[in-house]
């Protein structure tokens, strides 16, 4: 098969092109280097392309270019991360909502019909809550004066109890928090419209917090644990937000890409006209404090320091059920958290050019 990887230059779409190729799969890479995530231009592309098209998904006859001869698509590009501030809305917009958009018009134009998107476990906000009293209950953001006294677990919002954190299934209602995860639910809802709307078949994967080799420096335009990995970079502790009991899934970055091979091979049986979302997570929830300890311990450095800052974009617990996936797909994770993060302590991360990369 021949695919277009959008986006195939960064963290996840290179261990795509990777992954591609061990199949005997031909990976075409079109990825604009945004230098918000690549400092400088990579000396050459990510092992494993067939081909590299320095280009802008927004850009309509570069896509139309790029999509010859083409079986399928993975989309990965998009600005990743919250942003620095709200002025970046019409980035996130443009790369994520407008390239998308581009993409699938001239998809549609092409003839090209199967489709693999990165979505994000962001669109659900919040997690699974469970009210002793009032069963599933759904908390919404968490106000700037509850975080600054160090309340940081959502209470029931009917009768203000403690509730107890679990696991989202795909069907959960949508609740975007921030302009990234807006961006994201965006990208799903397109890519539902588009193979309603030509007959093409879509699958969704509903990444979790996706580490491992590769991965971005810290920027406000990537994840916690490339922020923890820097600072025991410099031999400084990781500096570990609200409590540190917010409740993650860890999922490495391989087993992210083995879930897009997985999907890209058997979209094509899907029924025509459909789009199906799957979480994608290692299934083995773990706290920020603990992926903190596990890193610092992997790599020798400074035990973290638990700061009580916070950030307002932030949910507190997000886990999901990678179950579907698991039984449509065949699709295991291989690689547990304590290898993963052991692994990755040691691994190099990629420059980007974002404030606070070094
Ligand atoms: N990293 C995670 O934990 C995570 C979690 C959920 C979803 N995702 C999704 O996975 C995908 C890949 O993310 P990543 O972590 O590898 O980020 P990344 O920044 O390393 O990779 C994204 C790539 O897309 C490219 N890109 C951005 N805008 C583009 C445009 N307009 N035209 C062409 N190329 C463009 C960038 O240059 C970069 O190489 C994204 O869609 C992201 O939303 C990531
Ligand atoms: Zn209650």
């Amino acid at each position: 098969m021949r695919v277009l990887v959008t986006g195939g230059a960064g963290f996840i779409g290179s261990h795509i092109v990777a992954a591609l190729a061990s199949r005997g799969h031909e990976a075409v890479v079109l990825d604009v280097l945004l230098p918000a995530a690549h400092a400088t231009v990579p000396d050459r592309p990510p092992p494993g392309t067939a081909e590299f098209l320095r280009d802008d998904v927004r850009d309509a006859e570069a896509v139309a270019r790029a999509l010859r001869g083409i079986d399928a698509v993975c989309h990965q590009a998009a600005m990743v991360g919250l942003g620095k501030d709200f002025a970046d809305a019409p980035a996130y917009a443009g790369c994520n909502d407008l390239g998308t958009a581009v993409l699938l018009a001239e998809m549609a134009r092409a003839g090209v019909r199967h489709l693999v998107l990165a979505a994000s476990m962001v669109v659900y906000g919040e997690g699974r809550y469970d009210c002793p009293r009032h069963g599933r209950v759904a908390p919404g953001p968490r106000s700037a004066a509850d975080l600054a006294a160090g309340r940081f677990e959502p209470p029931c919002p009917r009768c203000g109890a403690a509730l107890l954190p679990g696991l989202v299934d795909e069907d959960t209602p949508a609740d975007p928090r921030n302009v990234y995860a807006a961006t994201k639910l965006a990208q799903e809802h397109l890519a539902s419209a588009w193979a309603r709307s030509t007959g093409g078949r879509a699958a969704g994967l509903r990444y979790h917090n996706v580490y491992g080799p590769g991965m971005p420096r810290d920027t406000p335009y990537a994840g916690v644990a490339s922020f923890f990995r820097s600072s025991l970079a410099r031999g400084q502790a990781p500096r570990v937000f609200e409590d540190g009991g917010q409740r993650r899934d860890f999922v490495h970055v391989t087993d992210i890409a083995a879930a897009n091979v997985a999907a890209l091979e058997a979209v094509a049986a899907r029924p025509p006209g459909s789009y199906r979302a799957y979480n994608a997570g290692s299934g083995t929830p773990h706290t920020v404090g603990e992926m903190a300890a596990a890193l610092a311990d992997a790599s020798g450095g400074p035990a973290p320091r638990v700061t009580g800052e916070f950030r307002l974009g932030d949910v507190r617990h997000i886990t999901a059920s990678s179950a579907r996936l698991r039984a449509e797909l065949g699709w295991r994770p291989r690689v547990g958290f304590t290898d993963g993060m052991a692994d990755f302590a040691r691994a190099p991360q990629r420059a980007a050019d974002g404030a606070g990369a070094r």
